[in-house]
């Protein structure tokens, strides 16, 4: 078959990383007997300096046009005092509105061979962690009225957390037919002993959890599900969540499984297009140096092969890889440990995947 596949390279580590992602489709499509065409998309830091913007409206179409959109990573310092319109990260919740992928889907999984790697004391509490973070990914907010006044104590800002019963219904549904997959267990996170937000939230997964009686569903506050991934990070299966606190409680999850560098994450909505983004940042530290994880891009092309284009059995090859690659002790700089080896390169370590594929 022939895919249309729109990269958003971004700024950063970006253009390293979706390259590693495109080098092993590559090899992907050869075994398989799969063409994908690509287009380079423009948007973020990179936009701003080419056209003024940070999503060009032909971005957007672009990306509407394809059967699915990677993405490696938008921002750096360079554009962090712009006004919050024109930043780079505009781009990225331009095209998640844009595109309608309402959800977010952040799988964490602690590999055997990384074990070493989760910063818990007790990393034995860890083992067999195996979580998928459903996050809300175009309302509350990140998209609620925002603004800047005079207040009685002077200049101030505001944002406006705001969700339907639609937008949490639609993001509901989704978690629980994740969970039905899995485990069965599902642990909404909200602020519901603070928030009427959080409370339309909880009575709304209330009345869909009759839908799913096979689901063991539970409640959780925000403060405790924090303290309850450190504490017992076992218990959780699937955690449904809003936009901004599914965006903190991912990357607190990522860290147990030893590396940000590692989590891929997928944004789908009612139909088959989706976005497929690592959930870490541009790291603009070690931008440019070969030096940066790819796995969580190369995991996140998995789940583009998985949800947009439906081709299972090619998601799992590159799945195997990557953990036959962890298994054979081969590691990027950021899940070395206290080894004194030499880390991999990004384009090695892209390599050492694609020998497994
Ligand atoms: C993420 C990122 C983005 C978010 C930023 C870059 C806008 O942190 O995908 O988790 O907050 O959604
Ligand atoms: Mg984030």
């Amino acid at each position: 078959m022939d895919y249309k596949i729109a990269l958003v390279k971004g700024d950063g580590i970006g253009p390293e990383i979706v390259d590693s992602a495109v080098k092993v489709l590559g090899r992907v499509g050869e075994k398989f007997g799969h063409s994908f065409n690509y287009t380079d998309i423009l948007a973020g830091g990179g936009a701003i300096d080419a056209t003024g913007e940070p999503l060009p409206k032909e971005s957007i179409d672009l990306c509407l046009e394809s059967d699915a959109v990677i993405l490696g990573a938008v921002g750096g310092p360079k554009w962090d005092t712009l006004p919050g319109h024109l930043r780079p990260e505009r781009a990225l919740l331009g095209l998640r509105s844009a595109m309608g992928l309402y959800a977010n889907i952040r799988p964490a999984v602690l590999y055997e061979a990384l074990l070493s790697e989760c910063p818990l004391k007790d990393s034995i509490a860890c083992e067999g962690i195996d979580m998928v973070i459903v996050r809300e990914l175009t309302g509350g907010i990140y998209f609620g009225e925002r603004g800047r006044g005079e207040g009685p104590m002077g200049p101030e800002a505001y944002d406006t957390e705001r969700y339907s019963v639609t937008e949490i219904a639609r993001i509901g549904r989704i978690a629980f037919e994740t969970a039905m997959k899995r485990k069965k267990r599902l642990v909404s996170v909200d602020k519901a002993n603070v928030l009427e937000s959080s409370r339309l939230w909880r009575e709304t997964m209330h009345m869909l959890s009759a839908d799913y009686p096979e689901v063991e569903y539970s409640d959780m506050l925000v403060d405790n599900a924090a303290m309850q991934l450190i504490r017992k990070p076992l218990q959780f299966d699937v955690i449904v969540t809003s936009n901004m606190f599914g965006d903190i409680l991912s990357d607190e999850a990522s860290m147990l499984t030893g590396s940000i560098g590692l989590l891929p994450s997928a944004s789908i909505g009612s139909g088959k297009l989706g976005m497929y983004e690592p959930i870490h940042g541009s790291a603009p530290d070690i931008a440019g140096k070969n030096a940066a994880n790819p796995i969580a891009t190369v995991l996140s092309a998995a789940m583009m092969l998985r949800y947009s284009l439906g081709l299972e059995e090619e998601a799992v090859c590159i799945e195997r890889a990557v953990s036959r690659v962890l298994k054979d002790g081969h590691r990027t700089a950021d899940i070395m440990g206290d080894s004194k080896a030499a880390p991999l390169s990004t384009t090695e370590m892209t390599e050492k995947i694609i020998e497994n594929i």
